[in-house]
C-alpha cells in the first residue's frame, strides 16, 4: 500500500477534529441525565424466578411445558397460542385475576404480594420458558431458509452448501438474544460471500425471523444453555452502547447520533426481541458500510454482551408497547378505570392516583399482585364487573400513565 505522505497531516487532522467533535457530544450527552430507567424482566434473574413460581404457588396450579399443576392453563412453549409476548403475559394474567383469586380461595391459597423485583425474576423465568416470545413456524422457516438463499451457502444434516457451516451442529440458538448475537457477529463474513451467490442480501419481515429461528432450533442438535444468559444488567448494556460504537449513530431518547434511527421509545409498534434480531439483520449491510466510513471498527459481542444490550432497551421500554397520551385516556374511561382513579388518573376517594410512576409491563404485573385483591373487592362493593383489559390497550394506556400529570389537565 502505498501512502500519499503530504496527505496524511490532513487526514490526521480531520480525524482528530471528528474525533474531538465526538467526544464533546459524548461528554455533553452524558452530562446530561442519564436515560430514564425503569424495570425490566431481563434484568431478572431466571433461577430466582422458577424458585418464585414453586414458593408463591403458581405451580401448584399452572405447569411449564407440562411439568406442574393441572388446575390452570400451562404456562410454557407447547401453548399453542401464535404470539405470546410480555404484554399479552399482563394482559391475560390481569383479565383472569379474579378467577384466579377464586381458584385459590378454593385451594386455601392466598395471593402474596410480590415485589418489582421478584416479579422481574418470575417473567424472566417465564421468557426462558418461551412463554413470551413468538412462537415462530418451523416449516415456514424451513421453506425461508431455501428462499432467503441460506441453502446456498449453508448445509442442513449435510444437505445444502458448504460455504458456511452446516446450521444442525452451531450453538447460539436458544433464545432471539443468543440468535441476534450470533447473526450479528457473523454477519461480516456472510456479507463478504454474497456477491458471489448474486443475491441481494435477504430481509426479513416480521415474524420471518422467528419462523427461521424455531426451524433452527428443531434441527439444531447442540446442547441448549437458555438459563445462562440470564439474569441481563442494563447498567453493563448501556455502557457496552457506548463502548460498542452504538451512540456514534444512534440516539436513545432523543440524544446521541443521528445516523442512524432513534433506538429509544416511542416508536409505533412493540418490537420482540426476534424482530429485533431481523432488525440488525436486514440493516447490517448499511450500518456496516456506514461504520466503514467513519472508520469505525465493526464491533462483535460475546458472552452476556447482547443480552445486557437488550437489557438496556428493555430497561428504555424499547420492547413495550408505545402508544398515545390521547388514546390512552379514552382507554382508562372505557375500561373504567377512571371510575375510581378519575378521569385524569388523579385520584378519587374510591382509588389512588397512578400519575408519575413509571408504568410498564413488569410494574403492571407488581400492583396487580399487589393491590388486585383489594382492587377487585372495591369493584364488587360498587357491584361493578373487573376492568378487563385488551392486549392492544397497553401502548396507549402507559403513554397515559407515563406522561405528566399537567398534560392531563388541560
Ligand atoms: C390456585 C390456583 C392458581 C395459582 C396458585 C396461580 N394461578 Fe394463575 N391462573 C389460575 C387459573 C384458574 C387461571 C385461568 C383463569 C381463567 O381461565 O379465567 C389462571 C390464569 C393465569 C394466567 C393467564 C394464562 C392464560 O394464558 O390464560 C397467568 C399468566 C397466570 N395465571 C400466572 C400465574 C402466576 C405467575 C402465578 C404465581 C404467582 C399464578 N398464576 C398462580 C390459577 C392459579
Ligand atoms: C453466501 C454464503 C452465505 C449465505 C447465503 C448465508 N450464509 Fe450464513 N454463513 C456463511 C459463512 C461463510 C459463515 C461463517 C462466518 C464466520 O466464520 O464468521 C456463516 C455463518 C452463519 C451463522 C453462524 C454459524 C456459527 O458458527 O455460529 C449463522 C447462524 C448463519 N450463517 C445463518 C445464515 C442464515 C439464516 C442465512 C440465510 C438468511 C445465511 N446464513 C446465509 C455464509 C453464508
Ligand atoms: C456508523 C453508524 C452506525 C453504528 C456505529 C451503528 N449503527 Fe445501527 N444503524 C445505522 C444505520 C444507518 C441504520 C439504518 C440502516 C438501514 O436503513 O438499512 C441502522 C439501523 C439499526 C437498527 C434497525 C433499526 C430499526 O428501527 O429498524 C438497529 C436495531 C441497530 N441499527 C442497532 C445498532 C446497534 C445495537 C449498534 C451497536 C452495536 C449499532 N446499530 C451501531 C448506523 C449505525
Ligand atoms: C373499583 C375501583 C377500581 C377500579 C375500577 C380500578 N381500580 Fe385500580 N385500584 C383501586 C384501588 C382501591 C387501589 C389500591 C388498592 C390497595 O391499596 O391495595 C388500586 C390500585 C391500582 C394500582 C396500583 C397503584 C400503586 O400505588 O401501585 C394500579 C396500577 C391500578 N390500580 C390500575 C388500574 C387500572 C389500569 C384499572 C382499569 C383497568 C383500574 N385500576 C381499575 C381501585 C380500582
Amino acid at each position: 500500500m502505498t501512502i500519499n505522505l503530504r496527505r496524511r497531516p490532513a487526514v490526521w487532522l480531520a480525524a482528530a477534529v471528528i474525533a474531538l467533535a465526538l467526544l464533546a457530544s459524548v461528554v455533553a450527552w452524558q452530562r446530561e441525565h442519564m436515560p430514564q430507567r425503569s424495570v425490566s424482566f431481563l434484568s431478572g434473574d431466571p433461577i430466582a424466578g422458577g424458585m418464585l413460581f414453586q414458593s408463591k404457588r403458581c405451580s401448584h396450579c399452572h405447569a411449564i411445558n407440562g411439568s406442574g399443576g393441572k388446575l390452570a392453563p400451562d404456562l410454557g412453549s407447547g401453548r399453542n397460542t401464535s404470539r405470546a409476548n410480555l404484554g399479552q403475559l399482563v394482559t391475560t394474567m390481569w383479565n383472569h385475576a379474579p378467577e384466579m383469586w377464586k381458584r385459590m380461595q378454593q385451594e386455601n391459597l392466598r395471593a402474596s404480594p410480590m415485589s418489582q423485583s421478584e416479579v422481574s425474576d418470575l417473567f424472566a423465568f417465564l421468557y426462558l420458558a418461551r412463554y413470551m416470545d413468538e412462537a415462530g413456524d418451523a416449516t415456514k422457516g424451513h421453506r425461508l431458509f431455501e428462499t432467503k438463499g441460506c441453502i446456498r451457502c449453508h448445509a442442513i444434516r449435510g444437505e445444502g452448501g458448504v460455504v458456511g457451516p452446516d446450521l444442525a451442529n452451531i450453538s447460539g440458538v436458544d433464545t432471539p438474544i443468543q440468535w441476534t448475537q450470533t447473526l450479528w457477529n457473523h454477519a461480516p463474513a456472510m456479507e463478504k460471500q454474497f456477491p458471489q451467490t448474486g443475491m441481494p442480501w435477504p430481509r426479513f419481515d416480521k415474524s420471518e425471523m422467528s419462523d427461521m429461528l424455531a426451524y433452527v432450533r428443531e434441527v439444531s442438535t447442540s446442547p441448549r444453555s437458555e438459563f445462562r444468559l440470564l439474569p441481563a444488567d442494563p447498567v453493563r448494556g448501556w455502557q457496552l452502547f457506548k463502548t460498542k460504537s452504538c451512540i456514534v449513530c444512534h440516539a436513545v431518547q432523543g440524544e446521541g447520533g443521528h445516523i442512524g434511527p432513534d433506538l429509544g421509545v416511542g416508536r409505533e409498534a412493540p418490537i420482540t426481541m426476534v424482530e429485533f434480531a431481523g432488525a440488525m439483520w436486514n440493516h447490517s449491510p448499511q450500518m456496516f458500510r456506514e461504520m466503514n466510513s467513519r472508520g469505525i471498527q465493526r464491533p462483535t459481542f460475546n458472552g452476556q454482551e447482547m443480552a445486557d444490550l437488550m437489557a438496556f432497551f428493555s430497561s428504555l421500554r424499547y420492547f413495550e408497547p408505545n402508544g398515545s397520551t390521547e388514546a390512552g385516556r379514552g382507554v382508562f374511561a372505557a375500561r373504567g378505570c377512571s371510575r375510581c382513579h378519575g378521569a385524569n388518573a388523579e385520584g378519587t376517594s374510591l382509588g389512588p392516583g397512578l400519575r408519575g410512576q413509571r408504568v410498564n409491563s413488569v410494574s403492571l404485573a407488581t400492583a396487580l399482585w399487589r393491590h388486585g385483591p383489594e382492587m377487585y373487592r372495591r369493584t364488587q362493593s360498587l357491584g361493578i364487573a373487573w376492568p378487563k383489559l385488551n392486549e392492544n390497550d397497553l401502548g396507549d394506556l402507559f403513554a397515559f400513565l407515563n406522561s405528566p400529570a399537567e398534560e392531563g389537565r388541560r
